[in-house]
C-alpha cells in the first residue's frame, strides 16, 4: 500500500462552525478485523453554509455524518483526526472528547441529524407529540424546563414551520403519516432545539418529485430564517446543486473533490466527479445520452495502491497506480470554499475542457 503517514492536523479555520481534520472511521468486522470506511477526511463548514456530500453507494457518506455526531453503531469508531465544533458560547471543542453528559447536550441543542429512512427514525408506538416531548425533556437544560402545554405549543409551531397541520400530525403515530409528512416531521423535530448544524441524510429519497420540491424549498427558507449550517447527504446531484453552497465528492471513503457548487459541478477537476455528473440522465429534450461508469467501487479492505479510482478512470496513467493523490487546492477562496481535487492530473487543463460536463 502507498499510504503515507497522516499529515499533522491543520489549524482550525477561526470562523468555521465545524472544522473536520484528518478523520478516519473504522468498523470492526470480526474479532480481529476492521475496515476503514472513512479516510483522512477534512473540511470546514461556516455558520449558515450548506454543503452537499455526494458519491456512490458505500463511499462513506452516512458513516461520516454519524461519526461527526458520535452516533456510529457500537462497531464503528472515529479512530483518527479532530471534529472541532464552535459552541454557542464561542468555545471550540473536539466532539471526539466530549464527556457523556456534554455530548447529550451537544446533540439536538447544537447539532442534529435527520437519518436516512424516516420510518426507522421514529418509535412506531409513540405519537409525534410524544417524540417532541421526549426530545425536549431529554435535551433541554434542567433550568429551562417548560410546562407540557408550552412544549406542545412549541412543537405545533415547529410543525407549522415545515407546513404540517399540527392538529392532525401531533396526535398521529408515524405509520399514519405519508413518507413526505414523516420526513417533514423529522426535520421539525431536528430543529426543535435550534441547532447550529443540521445533518440530513438522503432526506427526500423515495419521495415523489412534488413532495421533494416542497421539502427542498422549505429547507432553503428555513436555513435563511434560522441560519443553521447544513450538511446534506444525497445521491441526487440536482438537489445538491440547488441546496448547497458547496459540494464534497467522496470516493471509497475519501473526499476527492471539494469546492463551491459551481466549481465542482461546472469546473470539476476530478474524473470521478465528472463521471458522476455525466451519468445523470439528461432532462427531456436534451439528446445527450448519459454515460455509465464502468465497474464498481473497490472493496474497502483491498483498496488499490495509488489512486483508488484508477481501475475505473479513463484518464489513468501508469503513475496513478503508484502515487496516491492528495486533496490539493486548485483555487483559493475564503470561508472553506477553496476548490481542491485529489487527482494527479487535476492541473491538466486540456483534460478537463474536453467533454465538459453538461
Ligand atoms: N456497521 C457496519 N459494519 C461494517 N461495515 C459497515 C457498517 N456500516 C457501513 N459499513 C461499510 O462502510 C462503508 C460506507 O458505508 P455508508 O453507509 O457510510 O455508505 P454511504 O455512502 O452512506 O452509502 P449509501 O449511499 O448507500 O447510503 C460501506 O462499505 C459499508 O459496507
Ligand atoms: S489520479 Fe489518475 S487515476 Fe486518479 S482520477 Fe486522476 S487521472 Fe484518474
Ligand atoms: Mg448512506
Amino acid at each position: 500500500m502507498n499510504d503515507r503517514p497522516a499529515p499533522a492536523p491543520d489549524p482550525a479555520d477561526d470562523g468555521a462552525l465545524l472544522s473536520v481534520r484528518g478523520v478516519d472511521i473504522d468498523y470492526r468486522t470480526g474479532r480481529r478485523s476492521r475496515v476503514t470506511a472513512v479516510r483522512g477526511v477534512g473540511f470546514d463548514l461556516h455558520p449558515g453554509q450548506s454543503m452537499a456530500l455526494v458519491g456512490e453507494s458505500g463511499c462513506g457518506k452516512t458513516t461520516l455524518g454519524l461519526g461527526l455526531l458520535r452516533l456510529l453503531p457500537r462497531t464503528g469508531t472515529v479512530s483518527a483526526g479532530q471534529v472541532l465544533f464552535r459552541r454557542k458560547d464561542g468555545r471550540r471543542v473536539d466532539v471526539r472528547s466530549l464527556a457523556k453528559e456534554d455530548l447529550r447536550r451537544f446533540r439536538w441543542n447544537e447539532a442534529a441529524m435527520v437519518f436516512q429512512g424516516a420510518m426507522n427514525a421514529f418509535n412506531p408506538v409513540l405519537t409525534v407529540r410524544d417524540h417532541f416531548l421526549d426530545t425536549f425533556r431529554a435535551h433541554e437544560r434542567r433550568g429551562a424546563r417548560r410546562t407540557r402545554a408550552d412544549l406542545i405549543e412549541h412543537s405545533a409551531a415547529l410543525l407549522e414551520l415545515v407546513r404540517l397541520d399540527p392538529a392532525r400530525v401531533l396526535a398521529a403515530h408515524p405509520h399514519e403519516l405519508s413518507g413526505g409528512m414523516r420526513q417533514r416531521a423529522l426535520i421539525a423535530l431536528a430543529l426543535a432545539l435550534r441547532p447550529q448544524l443540521l445533518i440530513l441524510d438522503e432526506p427526500t429519497t423515495a419521495l415523489d418529485i412534488l413532495t421533494q420540491r416542497a421539502i427542498v424549498e422549505r429547507l432553503t427558507e428555513l436555513r435563511e430564517e434560522l441560519r443553521f449550517a447544513m450538511l446534506f447527504i444525497t445521491h441526487d446531484l440536482g438537489l445538491a446543486a440547488e441546496l448547497a453552497d458547496r459540494v464534497g465528492t467522496m470516493y471509497a471513503g475519501r473526499m476527492i473533490e471539494t469546492g463551491t457548487t459551481r466549481d465542482v459541478f461546472h469546473r470539476s477537476r476530478h474524473p470521478y466527479t465528472r463521471a458522476l455528473i455525466n451519468s445523470v440522465p439528461p432532462v427531456a429534450g436534451d439528446p445527450t445520452v448519459p454515460e455509465s461508469l464502468p465497474g464498481g467501487p473497490p472493496s474497502l479492505g483491498a483498496l488499490p495502491p495509488g489512486c483508488s479510482f484508477a481501475p475505473r478512470c479513463a484518464h489513468a496513467e501508469p503513475r496513478c497506480s503508484r502515487t496516491r493523490p492528495e486533496l490539493d487546492v486548485l483555487r483559493e477562496r475564503p470561508e472553506g470554499l477553496s476548490h481542491a481535487a485529489a487527482c494527479l492530473r487535476a492541473g491538466d487543463a486540456a483534460l478537463f475542457t474536453e467533454g465538459a460536463t453538461r
